[in-house]
């Protein structure tokens, strides 16, 4: 076992904290007040490699392992949630779940397009009527001769109206359940397909978010990822890469919480000294550092077992589970810490504590993390309790 980073992993890290300490963080707060970050952003950091870490270079992409694709998570995440949010979906959700599971002409039609940031990508599983239980999909795939007509609604979709392609889940036989969804790549331009702003967010308000309407939206069957039936198991695979980001970003979240509140302590006095050198604020700053360092290290286990090429759901689900609360914890010490500043947005703590809320939400919520967590302890499935099985690669 090697604690330390390689030095390519320490190039990668010392290149993306320099380019997100002095091109993003700066301009964080005013995209949160704006509510949009420029999108030619996304070619800045596709120049650096930051677009596809994990993808190879035949398609376009940077092949690291995944222990960089972190690295480089945590440190957009450290300085704007929002800008890594559109990373997370575009590299985790989006460009893995194609490199995993489309056929050749597909990977080389779009992950070129997508790793240098011309193309950006969107995942677009949940449904108004479908989050946790994302089996029970409504949108409809039916077949029509070669082509495939979707109907359907998405919502809460990251990149939803930036998007130029959508990984869309659908159903194609509901009384099959989940054994009957299939996936489609589709280009957002297609008749039929509209997007539309989701506003009003707590956090990570300079990201996209969308609905996506899609009204007899034809596709060819060439646009079919994987097999008909395969669409959940591409779905789960895809979040336990997309969960990995989700944690990845928090480390990145806790971290920047953690080191505005040493600077602000030991600048601000109360009662003649220093609030950084009194007790009850090094208990808290004690906190953070020691669960940061541990959802560092949960994430970058699961890493290892990714760059395994295993099977990593319970590692992913550790990582994202714990570092998604260990983000909001810190994100409100930070802001117990700065006291009546941490409440206003000309300090970071606010914003950080408002991005950090979404990470136990998106992308499977704490619950789930629990439950699938739970049933790998126990064997005992608590989300469907009619019938106790535990799939095979899931048993303890
Ligand atoms: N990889 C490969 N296969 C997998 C898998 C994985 N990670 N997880 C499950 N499977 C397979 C199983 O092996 C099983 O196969 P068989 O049918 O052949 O046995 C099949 O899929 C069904 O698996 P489960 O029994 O685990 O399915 P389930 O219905 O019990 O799953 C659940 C329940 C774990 C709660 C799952 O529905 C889940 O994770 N829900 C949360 C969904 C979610 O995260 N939604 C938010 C996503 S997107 C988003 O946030 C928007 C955005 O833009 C960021």
């Amino acid at each position: 076992m090697d604690f330390e980073l390689t030095q390519e992993q320490r190039m990668i890290q010392d290149a993306c904290r320099t380019f997100s300490r002095q091109q993003i963080l700066p301009k964080a707060r005013q995209w949160d007040i704006e509510e949009a970050y420029p999108r030619e952003l996304l070619q800045e950091l596709a120049k650096l490699g930051f677009l596809g870490v994990p993808i190879p270079e035949k398609y376009g992409g940077s092949g690291l392992d995944y222990i960089s694709e972190a690295i480089v998570f945590e440190e957009i995440g450290y300085a704007d949630s929002s800008v890594r949010t559109t990373l997370s979906v575009q590299m985790s959700l989006v460009e893995l779940t194609i490199l995993k599971y489309a056929n050749e002409e597909q990977r080389k039609q779009y992950l070129p397009r997508l790793c240098s940031g011309e193309w950006v990508g969107c995942f677009g599983l949940t449904e108004p009527g479908a989050g946790s239980d994302a089996g029970n999909l409504v949108t409809r795939a039916t077949r029509q001769g070669g082509d495939w007509l979707l109907n359907g609604q998405k919502v809460w979709i990251s990149n939803g109206t930036w998007a130029d392609l959508a990984l869309i889940f659908a159903q194609t036989d509901p009384d099959k359940k989940h054994k009957g969804l299939a996936a489609f790549l589709v280009e957002t331009r297609t008749p039929g397909f509209h997007s539309q702003k989701m506003k009003g967010k707590l956090g990570l308000r300079a990201s996209d978010t969308g609905e996506l309407f899609m009204e007899n939206v034809r596709v060819p069957d060439s646009a079919r990822l994987g097999e008909i039936g395969e669409g959940f198991k591409i779905a789960m695979g895809a979040l336990d890469n997309g969960r990995y980001g989700v944690a990845s970003g928090c480390v990145g979240i806790a971290q920047h919480a953690l080191d505005c509140s040493v600077a602000y302590g030991k600048q601000r006095k109360a009662f003649g000294k220093a609030i950084a050198g009194t007790q009850l604020v090094q208990e808290m700053l004690a906190n953070m550092l020691v669960e940061t360092q541990a959802a560092r290290l949960l994430v970058y286990q699961a890493g290892a077992v990714k760059n395994k090429g295993e099977r990593c759901t319970i590692p992913v689900s550790m990582c994202k589970y714990y570092a998604s609360e260990v983000a909001k914890r810190a994100a409100d010490m930070a802001i117990q810490i700065h006291g009546g500043y941490g409440y206003s947005n000309e300090y970071a703590p606010e914003r950080l504590w408002r991005d950090a809320r979404v990470a136990s939400l998106y992308e499977g919520t704490s619950q789930i993390q629990q439950l699938i967590l739970g049933r790998h302890l126990t064997g005992l499935q608590a989300f469907e309790d009619e019938q106790q099985r535990v799939p095979a690669g899931l048993q303890a």
